[in-house]
């Protein structure tokens, strides 16, 4: 099998619980003992391997999704949104583990608090995966822990001894606890927020007053920084490209909506396209992801190539 992008990340179920309950002091407050209303009740697939998986295929690009289900209901639906979208599932199933699950509590004024659980995410190693039986342009990673991100790691190193190139969205989790000097070393693409930008330089001991350069100084070769509703920047050691996302959206959902930018910039550079229509790719993602409910629904649909 010859893919255009493979990618490794979680897969889990999100419920969205939508109440009434207003955010007071940067905290969404339930009273103990307390029986609160849901208004609004929806379920989506979602995680960053099979987010990511959806909007490159519906790209147009070859794509395979490295992860792991549960042997469970909720592994079966992720593999059917696999396959229906187009995607070749090339991860493994966990006999123990359940599947990841994901609580949305999201609040009266828009902001969510997410309870997750990693279940069978964590848990994927090397012999399980068949590396050998297929081929990749691409590897995109986004965070995963434990033994699933050693594995991350050694597969990056074998693919790229063949050419294949690495895109990294790496979670504030991995930068502040795991060693992850040697992925910066070999990635192609970067793409973090402000904040997470922010960690690593102070990780690594670099300056931030321009994290771009400090991580390009680490070894990444093109650095992606978002920064919600403020410019999304990219730099590529040279040149710094920069887009204004539209101001005063009317933001419905926020979750996914750095995946979504992360997986239309990625996929422009897969085709050859130039940084600055990337950006408006990553951009035109994102925006269509947060004016609805769900990280997947609202992922384009066209043909890159
Ligand atoms: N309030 C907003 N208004 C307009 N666009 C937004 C807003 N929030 C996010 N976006 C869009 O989504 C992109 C990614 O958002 P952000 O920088 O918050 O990423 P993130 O923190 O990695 O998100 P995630 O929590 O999904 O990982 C932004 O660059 C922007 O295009
Ligand atoms: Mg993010």
């Amino acid at each position: 099998m010859d893919f255009d992008i493979v990618t490794f990340g979680s897969a889990v179920i999100d419920t969205f619980v939508h109440t009434d309950v207003a955010e007071r002091k940067n905290f969404i407050y339930y009273p103990v003992g307390g029986k609160i209303l849901i208004q609004d009740l929806t379920f989506s697939i979602g995680g960053g391997g099979t987010n990511t998986a959806v909007a490159f295929a519906r790209l147009g690009l070859k794509t395979g999704c490295i992860c792991k289900v549960g042997d469970d209901a909720n592994g079966k639906m992720i593999l059917s949104l696999l396959k229906d979208e187009n995607v070749r599932f090339i991860g493994s199933i966990d006999k123990e583990k359940m599947s990841g699950y994901s609580v949305i509590l999201d609040s009266k004024g828009g902001e969510r608090t997410i309870l997750t659980y990693k279940g069978a995410n964590n848990d994927i190693a090397l012999k399980e995966l068949k590396a050998g039986t297929w081929k990749t342009k691409w590897l995109y990673y986004s965070a995963l822990l434990e033994e699933s991100f050693e594995t991350q790691k050694k597969m990056a190193t074998l693919l790229h001894k063949q050419g294949t190139k690495l895109a990294f969205n790496p979670s504030s989790y991995i930068i502040n606890k795991e060693d992850f000097s040697g992925l910066l070393k070999i990635c192609d693409v970067l793409i973090v927020n402000k904040e997470e930008a922010a960690m690593i330089c102070k990780r690594f001991k670099k300056k931030t007053n321009d994290p771009w350069a400090s991580i390009h100084e680490l070894g990444a070769n093109e650095i992606l920084i978002t920064d919600k509703d403020n410019p999304a920047v990219c730099f590529d050691g040279v040149q710094r490209y920069s887009i204004q996302p539209h101001k005063n959206l009317k933001v419905v959902e926020r979750t996914g909506a750095g995946d979504a930018f992360a997986s239309g910039f990625v996929a422009g550079r897969i085709v050859g396209w130039p940084l600055a229509e990337c950006l408006a790719l990553g951009l035109k993602e994102s925006e269509s992801v947060i004016t609805s409910r769900g990280a997947k629904n609202k992922l384009l649909r066209m043909s890159l190539t």
